[in-house]
């Protein structure tokens, strides 16, 4: 049996970890690992190389792709599958093993469907955003960065009686604003899934000034309907006259060393991948729910919407107020 592996879309901590596993639980099991370089693009461009045990050795703490990963417009076109099922051709690959989110897996779904080629995915994005699994790879370490960051404005918020605002990453889901928020101590969440009401948000910073909170730490959400945090802060100050500072987490949620959790999630789903393949399991992801695995077809993942547990927002504020 011979498998290959790639990374796609967005990087996320906990990848290498993964990939770690899935090349010694192949090897273990006697498959042929191929380590495909740049996500679908090296699948197009048949970059890609026999992998080893020593080959992910030292790589379990290590934050992004040691396979590196792409966007690929060219696996999107139906010249760049063709040119991609050439190569798995090429090489006799039996599957493909593919890490990434939701357009990782529509790309997956349409190859498989289009070319007849196995693949299993993983879930590995920051986001959380993915149907079929409690928590993506990758999820566990964004929060605590951001959080970390979070706690570190607290305290200059607080010492200069402050209002900020703090935009989090997710796409267009509101799993990492949600944690954040609740771990934090946030005065408030805007999260793309419940609406925006700027007035009652103005209102409740005044308040809280009122009451003599000395921090008001507003988390919004990337993806937010109501804008993103400048144009949110923008609002709330027409309304408040009051002065605000703002901080975009952006990247440095993406990278880092991957927390344990992230690290034995992606360990336990990478196995679990491999020895699905035993079980001739293919054309889902695997995941993991109450602790379980199970294997989702692809396009539930993308197209069955996880829910956001909005009772989070009912505690927030209780504890805030
Ligand atoms: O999907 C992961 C993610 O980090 C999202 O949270 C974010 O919206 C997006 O990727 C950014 O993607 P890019 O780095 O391609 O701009």
């Amino acid at each position: 049996m011979r498998i290959g592996i790639l990374t796609s879309g967005g990087d996320a901590p906990g990848m290498n970890a993964a990939i770690r596993a899935l090349v010694r639980c192949g090897i273990h099991t006697g498959y042929t690992v191929y380590g495909i370089r740049d996500g679908y693009q090296g699948l197009v461009d048949g970059d890609l190389t026999e992998m080893d045990r020593r080959s992910v050795a030292n790589i379990i703490q290590r934050g992004g792709t040691i396979l590196g990963t792409s966007r690929s417009d060219d696996f999107e076109t139906e010249r760049g599958m063709e040119q991609a099922k050439k190569v798995v051709n090429k090489h006799t690959m039996d599957l493909l093993i593919v890490i990434g989110g939701d357009g990782t897996f529509r790309g997956a779904q349409e190859f498989s469907e289009k070319y007849g080629v196995k693949i299993i995915g993983l879930p590995g994005t920051i986001d959380n955003d993915i149907y079929g699994t409690d928590f993506t790879i990758g999820f566990d370490t964004a929060i605590n960065s951001a959080l970390d960051a979070v706690d570190r404005i607290r305290d200059t918020a607080a010492s200069l009686e402050r209002l900020f605002f703090i935009e989090v990453m997710g796409r267009c889901a509101g799993y990492i604003g949600l944690a954040v928020g609740l771990a934090g101590g946030a005065e408030d969440i805007l999260i793309p899934e419940k609406p925006t009401d700027i007035e009652a948000l103005a209102q409740k910073i005044r308040d809280n000034t009122k009451k003599g909170k000395r921090a008001n730490i507003i988390i919004v959400s990337e993806g937010n309907e109501a804008g993103n945090a400048f144009t949110i802060a923008e609002k709330v100050k027409a309304i408040t006259k009051e002065n605000y500072r703002l901080t975009v987490l952006s990247y440095i949620q993406r990278g880092g060393a991957p927390t344990a959790n992230d690290r034995i999630l992606a360990s336990k789903l990478g196995c679990a991948a491999i020895d699905a393949i035993g079980k001739n399991i293919f054309g889902c992801m695997v995941g993991e729910v109450d602790k379980k695995i199970i294997y989702t077809p692809f396009q539930e993942t993308y197209t069955k919407k996880k829910k956001v547990d909005l009772s989070i927002v009912k505690i927030i504020e209780i504890l805030s107020a």
